[in-house]
């Protein structure tokens, strides 16, 4: 499969540790900034109920859902901890090119 690489802003408009949800075709997809500058893109959607993984806290590698409080992996978009293999959400392919950060989506 050919992935279509989409530019969806400069990497520095994310602040580390934070999150910015970005709008597509294919659905919101939150955009991630770890405390050591990896870059990583889930959809924004929670494995569990739906909630908005863009408004939770990252720590380490993982993002806090800030409805219930699950630990959602960003490498893997799976389920960490107590709530492990209960749920995963979809990784996006993601890589920062010129301060860009540019999104593998397919259509
Ligand atoms: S919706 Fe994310 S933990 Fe419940």
């Amino acid at each position: 499969m050919t992935i279509n690489w989409t530019d969806v802003g400069a990497a520095i408009e994310v602040a580390p540790q934070s999150a910015r949800r970005v709008e597509t075709v294919m659905g919101a997809i939150a955009v991630f900034r770890t405390m050591a500058d990896e870059y990583y893109a889930v959809f924004d959607k929670c494995p569990h109920k739906g909630g908005p993984l863009s408004e939770g806290i990252v720590h380490g590698r993982a993002i806090a859902c800030p409805l219930h409080n699950w630990s959602i992996s960003l490498e893997s978009g799976e389920a960490l901890g107590a709530d492990a293999g209960k749920g995963c959400t979809p990784t996006v392919p993601l890589r920062v090119e010129n301060g860009r950060i540019l999104l593998g989506l397919n259509f």
